[in-house]
């Protein structure tokens, strides 16, 4: 009677998803193939049930700003609000947390040598509320509690990938010794190409994101040996929000079964990309 992990999902968070969404776009010619890319996840998502989702995001200067920059920050709160980032809180239910497994995850986290910050209040944005909607859709209440595990790949210097794929193997070996018959989602969010600003502003490289995505499956000790330069120089400055995806992929097993991906330009300025993952 142990949790388990029981799968994994990488989503790109373009809060423009989220915004089509909350503004009835969703139908739009714009928007309805990018929905359509998601019908299938929204189905094993709903078959598998899972009691917990531990989404790792990246805040963007939401909860966070300058002035406190966590490299790791794991959510141990009963609630976490949607944050108003200019426009107001997404409207969106409110995100159920689950202190008893956060605790447990923040306690064997920190005696495994990663040393997590622990957060007991923290509005939560796009980077986790958008992959939200896109795997659950509208509902009045989210169907699952959710642990926000916070990255930093907003200020130099992100951690590594090998760094993300060896917390993602650590919390692995948290989840499966909380004494509890849990099933556990991990998300990893964010990417894929993207650069918001500068010159560059708009960059797409299909090839580089295809390879990660085929690395990430297949190879993923190899893919976190690439390093940041790598990404920001192929993938754009916020391409590197992809080294989020390792921790999820850490978690799995070392061989997984791909039930299903998909890759979509445009969304906003950015590549969507998105992965289902199941231990093989
Ligand atoms: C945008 C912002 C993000 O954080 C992201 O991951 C993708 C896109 C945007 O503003 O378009
Ligand atoms: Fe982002």
């Amino acid at each position: 009677m142990m949790a388990r992990i029981i799968g994994g999902v990488a989503t790109s968070h373009v809060p423009a998803i989220g915004a089509a969404l909350d503004n009835g776009k969703a139908d739009d010619p714009y928007w309805r193939p990018v929905f359509a890319g998601y019908e299938a996840s929204k189905r094993w998502i709903a078959e598998q049930k899972p009691d917990v989702c531990i989404v790792v995001f990246n805040d963007h200067a939401s909860a966070f700003s300058l002035e406190l920059i966590p490299t790791f920050a794991i959510g141990c709160a009963d609630t976490f609000e949607p944050a108003d980032e200019g426009w107001g809180p997404r409207p969106v239910p409110s995100v159920s947390g689950h202190p008893e497994l956060a605790w447990h995850l923040a306690e064997q986290l920190i005696l495994d040598e990663f040393d997590m910050t622990i957060v007991n209040r923290m509005d939560v944005d796009h980077g986790l509320t958008v992959p939200l909607s896109l795997l659950f859709g509208q509902p009045s209440e989210w169907p699952c509690r959710v642990i926000p595990l916070a990255v930093n790949v907003v200020q130099y210097p992100p951690p590594t990938g090998r760094r993300c794929l060896n917390l993602g193997r650590a919390i692995r070996r948290a989840v499966e010794a909380f004494p509890e018959d849990l099933k556990v989602v991990v998300f990893g969010t964010g990417g894929m190409s993207h650069q918001l600003q500068g010159p560059r502003a708009g960059l797409i490289n299909r090839d580089f994101d295809t390879a990660f995505l085929d690395r990430l499956v297949a190879d993923p000790d190899g893919q976190a040996a690439v390093p940041h330069i790598d990404y920001v120089r192929e993938a754009g400055s916020e391409g590197i929000e992809l080294v989020m995806w390792l921790v999820m992929r850490g978690a799995l097993d070392a061989r997984v079964r791909e039930a299903h991906r998909f890759y979509h330009v445009p969304a906003s300025n950015t590549a969507v990309g998105h992965l289902v993952l199941e231990n093989a």
